[in-house]
């Protein structure tokens, strides 16, 4: 029976358990009451008298030893967590590739950044609006052709229901929001039912701007905008405005930048003429004050909108508005700036 003890010590020595679960049945296996140490206890009974205290405290220390040994393999399971991870913080890491910004995104924050320098702040307003927003408060007629089907993405009619054709909607949104003064810009995604090409998309950028203040002036409009188009486009760069229309403004214009390609001397980009158009703008028209609550006989403001996409085809000499929106990443590498 020493002999059999001797051989279980051993046995016992070298168990070794890969989970708690394995541990728990060494346990099951040695120490349970049917187990192999309850048998040997019961085996102890027969054997002569003379043998008993040898083989008796034999046995007791093989019990001690066996449930020293298993709780230790079942500590080292407890105890997993407290040991730190198991892994080599030193290792070096996986480098990722950093992406780059968008163009039209990078072009954008430029923009805000320099609007931001005269204290305009940015706002913006939904995607989807209605009637009252993109036409109704901007003094549209009611036979305006802009309202028309073709122009305008309608979700639903009656109370009409559509996608933003520019971003003059935030205009109005922002004063019912705030009251004068006023400086603010909004950038956003515009929509219109136009057949796509090089030059014309159905979705595009603008960013609107709006100032209202006692006293605003056509010559605070031409020169906020003169210093834009040197922030922008180079010091060197000269501005025209020609007269023109649209609803919400009265005196309206469209602003013409000196060609940044060729410096006005003429190229294919300004078609010869050494101009382009940039941006629409204006004075904003007292119907479109009063019915957005604001006090005209006391306040004026300027307003301008432009296309994101027009601008950055011409900071980066890009021939096809189309290549803003395929997110090829060939197109998109060459612009690396990530802040
Ligand atoms: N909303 C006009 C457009 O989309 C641009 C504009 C904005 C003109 C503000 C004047 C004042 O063409």
């Amino acid at each position: 029976m020493i002999n059999k003890i001797e051989e279980l010590k051993k046995e016992i020595e070298s168990l070794k358990a890969d989970s708690a679960e394995a541990a728990e049945q060494l346990r099951i296996k040695y120490l349970s009451k049917k187990g192999i140490l309850s048998q040997l206890f019961d085996e102890f009974k027969t054997i002569p008298n003379e043998q008993k205290r040898e083989v008796g405290q034999a046995l007791n220390s093989l019990k001690t030893f066996v449930k020293e040994k298993i709780n230790e393999l079942k500590e080292s399971f407890d105890n997993k967590g407290d040991e730190g991870p198991d892994m080599d913080l030193t290792l070096p890491g996986t480098s990722f590739e950093l992406g780059g910004r968008h163009p039209l995104s990078i072009v954008r924050n430029e923009i805000i950044d320099i609007f931001a320098r005269l204290g305009f702040t940015v706002s913006e307003g939904p995607e989807i609006e209605d009637d009252w927003h993109v036409f109704t408060a901007l003094n549209f007629p009611e036979e305006h052709p802009a309202r028309d089907m073709q122009d305008t993405f309608f979700i639903a009619q009656g109370p009409d229901v559509l996608l933003r054709t520019h971003t003059s909607s935030v205009q109005v949104r922002e004063m019912e929001k705030t009251k004068p003064p006023i400086r603010a810009i909004f950038p956003g995604r515009v929509f219109r039912n136009e057949a796509i090409s090089a030059r014309a998309h159905c979705i595009f950028h603008q960013v609107e701007g709006l100032y209202i203040d006692e006293n605003v002036s056509f010559a605070d409009l031409k020169q906020t905008l003169l210093y834009f188009a040197k922030e922008m486009f180079g010091q060197d760069t000269k501005i025209r405005l020609r007269p023109s229309y649209f609803p919400f403004t009265e005196p309206s214009a469209e602003m013409d930048i000196s060609c940044s390609l060729c410096g006005g001397k003429g190229c294919n980009v300004c078609k010869y003429t050494g101009w382009v158009e940039i941006l629409g703008c204006g004075m904003v028209d007292p119907n479109v004050l009063e019915n957005n609550n604001i006090d005209n006989k006391k306040y004026t403001g300027f307003a301008f909108g432009m296309g994101i996409e027009r601008i950055t085809m011409l900071r980066y000499q890009i021939k096809d508005i189309r290549l803003f929106f395929e997110n090829d990443v060939r197109f998109l590498k060459q612009f690396k700036s990530v802040d």
